[in-house]
């Protein structure tokens, strides 16, 4: 049936008729709010590349967390700027850690909020990678074994989901055993399973102090120009036993984001990334963009795409514009 029978137009004539037929939800209990914990009491340092984020210490970011709930925010993913730094990253699993300290004390202020802990080494190690460095490139086996101790660190003092990012061949599996081994059965796992080595990390890097300081992650995070391969990676995860699976970045990769949709059944989630939100903010700070309008188009475009969950820096602007409910443009 054509034009004229045929006027799509009929169903956008008003916003109530417009969202009747809407395909795509998108609330704010889909987004996840990435946090930054630095050490020291009362620091809330604003990250000059990322307009409204912070980094903040733990007194701070607790009082930061019993508003997100406040605001029908769900969940946080936590990473943590460690007082010190060494060649194998030991404060990541030492009892007296950044992350160790905010969960409890998060836990105590927001009990509600899913703690999600972000599982790497890049934050915490002199050279920046993210993991033990062996003859100038990333050793697979021996960072599967500091791996180990960060994870049981995590699950310990109380993470409600832990997310390995570091793109380590095994640590998925790795995990989940010595999760099982240690009483920890029912803690999920959401694995960073196509994570391409990505110029859109930049203002993560300041915000997190993680740069590489030799070299880059192109031995161990994925070539931006493979979604073969990006299948193959979210496979071995699930086989390994990972939750819940992650694309990142997400804008330039809603090919992938897609394709895994139609493959995997797992929950999915997509990483709208630093640097996609850094661009966003520029833009519009110059007045060449309305930057909310962008924002929630962009974030139902990872919607449409196939992402169930979305990890976005966009989520306390949101959830605050939203407050709580369904999210309009
Ligand atoms: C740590 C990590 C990074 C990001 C999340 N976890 C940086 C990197 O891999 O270099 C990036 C997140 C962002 O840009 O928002 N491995």
């Amino acid at each position: 049936m054509s034009f004229p029978r045929s006027r799509l137009r009929r169903l956008r004539r008003t916003p109530s008729l417009r969202r009747l037929v809407r395909e795509t939800s998108l609330q704010v209990s889909d987004l996840i709010m990435p946090m930054f914990l630095v050490p020291g009491t009362g620091v809330r340092r604003e990250i000059s590349s990322m307009p409204g984020i912070f980094n903040l210490s733990v007194d701070q970011a607790a009082e930061e967390a019993l508003k997100y709930v406040e605001l029908g925010i769900s969940s946080v993913l936590l990473f943590g700027i460690p007082q010190d730094k060494d060649d194998s990253g030991s404060y990541a699993w030492a009892d007296d850690g950044i992350i160790q300290i905010g969960l409890a004390s998060l836990k105590k202020a927001a009990p509600e909020l899913n703690l999600i802990t972000d599982l790497c080494f890049c934050e915490y190690t002199t050279h920046g990678h993210c993991g033990i460095i062996k003859d100038g490139d990333l050793d697979n086996e021996a960072t599967l074994e500091i791996i180990i101790k960060q994870t049981l660190s995590h699950a310990k003092n109380g993470a409600d989901l832990i997310a390995p990012s570091g793109m380590i061949d095994g640590a998925v599996g790795t995990m989940r055993q010595a999760l099982d081994e240690n009483g920890f059965s029912n803690l999920p796992i959401m694995a960073y399973s196509a994570k391409f080595a990505s110029s859109f990390y930049g203002p993560f890097r300041q915000a997190a102090q993680c740069a590489p300081q030799f070299g880059d992650r192109r031995t161990y995070q994925m070539d931006p120009a493979n979604l073969q391969e990006a299948m193959r990676e979210i496979e071995l995860d699930i086989e390994e036993g990972a939750d819940i699976i992650m694309v990142k970045p997400a804008m330039a990769y809603m090919d992938v984001i897609r394709e895994a949709k139609n493959s995997f059944s797992l929950p999915l989630a997509a990483y709208n990334v630093s640097g996609e939100y850094a661009m966003v903010k520029a833009a519009a700070a110059n007045g060449w963009i309305d930057g909310e309008r962008i924002a929630i188009e962009l974030l139902y475009g990872l919607k449409r795409a196939g992402a169930d969950l979305i990890i976005s820096y966009f989520t306390e602007e949101m959830a605050r514009r939203f407050n709580g409910s369904a999210i309009t443009y």
